[in-house]
């Protein structure tokens, strides 16, 4: 929550601009004090009383407004932010304020905060591969500037990513990452814990350039390892092919791509977790062969594709599974579900499951919502639909209120 933070949303003037309406609105919800400043060419790309309305303050963009002669203190702002985020800063903006070219309202508040500072760029891919748009994004690091950008992770070794503006419910994250670090706000329950977590799907190979897969987007597990993270543990990430950035800079990420790689990465590691959440969706079965060549339609007669069992990485760890580490699956049902998370519990050895169904809307696979019931040996409580990332924080609330029973 960001109840009562003074944030300076600066708008500059890319296309990436309507997204900033999106963060404005997410901003508000969260509980923060907006004030949008916007650049000249900001205003080409979006309305300031679209961006007034919304944060119920006007939007500055000049340094005097025009009817009143009213000045506008960009060093009171500037004083009066807890954090500024420039979304989008466009490469002009990026350049202004790596160079000090206060010539506008933003980069002069941005030149007077004493505010940690995030800039989300937004450009095409030849302008963020530019070798002066690296210069003066090695220059903001240099100066403190936090990068939120989908291709941030490249920043580090120079190499060029892509300009795309990071999304704004992910821009969101980050500053309530800020915040978090400055004053948690969940006491770090999992301070000293060793946590695995498997995510995703695995593609269990036909040929070069089939697969068998499933569904999952990883979102459920990268949501539970960025709690987990959050909450002060030492996370490890096991995940197949998705399409996620890493939920958090400490998390260390295995990527892999079948479910054998996930077996012998999660085992690895499995021995000295104290917790250990499979919420991966892992084939149960893959091609017995995976052909050297591409199976070609012509010369075929139907092909036969003989499948064979993959481990299972969360019975086998729990075979192993010492008196003081715990445990939790994941139960994805299409029936019966209760009775088979129970049996899965005790199959498995685990400890915890956490069940989902895809008869319920908006659970499972791929969406950004989830509803699942906890079960226990002892218990079964059922959860309302809620965000992923809603749904981490109760998985790993019950979590730990399991471990302190144990104390
Ligand atoms: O990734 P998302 O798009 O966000 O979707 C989230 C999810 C639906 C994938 C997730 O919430 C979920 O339910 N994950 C488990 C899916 C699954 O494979 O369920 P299962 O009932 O088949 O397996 C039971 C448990 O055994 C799971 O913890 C699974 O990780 C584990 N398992 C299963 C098979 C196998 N070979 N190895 C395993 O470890």
């Amino acid at each position: 929550m960001l109840k009562g933070k003074h944030i300076v949303l600066g708008i500059s003037g890319g296309i990436a601009a309507y997204k900033s309406v999106f963060l404005l609105r997410l901003l508000v919800k969260a509980g923060a004090e907006v004030q949008v400043v916007i650049t000249p060419n900001g205003k080409e790309f979006i309305t300031p009383v679209t961006l007034s309305s919304l944060s119920g303050k006007p939007a500055i963009s000049e340094f005097f407004t025009a009817n009143t002669g009213e000045w506008h203190s960009h060093v009171d702002l500037g004083l009066w932010a807890d954090l500024m985020i420039i979304a989008p800063a466009t490469a002009s903006t990026i350049a202004k304020m790596a160079n000090g070219v206060a010539d506008n309202m933003l980069v002069t508040s941005y030149l007077s905060t004493k505010a940690h500072v995030m800039v989300a760029p937004a450009m095409d891919l030849d302008m963020w591969a530019h070798p002066s748009t690296r210069r003066n994004i090695a220059t903001l690091v240099a100066d403190g500037v936090e990068i939120i950008s989908p291709a941030a992770g490249e920043l580090a070794s120079h190499l060029v990513g892509k300009g795309r503006m990071e999304e704004p419910q992910n821009i969101l994250k980050a500053i309530e990452s800020y915040f978090d670090t400055l004053h948690p706000a969940v006491p770090p329950a999992l301070n000293g814990k060793k946590v695995i977590v498997t995510a995703g799907p695995t593609h269990e190979k036909i040929d070069p350039v089939r697969f068998i897969g499933n569904y999952s987007s990883g979102k459920m597990g990268f949501e539970i390892a960025r709690e987990c993270a959050r909450r002060g543990a030492d996370v490890t990430l096991v995940c197949g092919p998705v399409a996620l950035p890493t939920p958090n800079p400490d998390i260390e990420r295995f990527d892999v791509t079948s479910a054998l790689e996930m077996y012998e990465t999660t085992r690895s590691f499995v021995q000295s977790a104290d917790i250990a959440i499979f919420a991966a969706a892992v084939a149960d079965y893959r091609p017995e062969v995976c052909r050297e060549s591409k199976i070609k339609r012509e010369k075929q007669q139907e092909p036969v594709i003989k499948l064979v069992k993959n481990p299972d990485i969360a019975a086998e760890c729990g075979r192993g599974k010492r008196k003081n580490q715990f445990f939790v699956g994941f139960a994805l049902e299409t029936d019966n579900e209760l009775e088979n998370a129970q049996e899965k519990l005790v199959k498995k050895n685990l400890d915890m499951i956490v069940l989902n169904s895809l008869r319920d809307q908006g659970a499972g696979f791929q969406c950004d919502t989830n509803k699942i019931t906890i079960v226990t040996a002892d218990d079964t409580v059922s959860f309302p639909l809620k965000s992923k990332t809603d749904v981490a924080s109760d998985v790993v609330d019950r979590i730990i209120l399991e471990l302190n029973k144990g104390k």
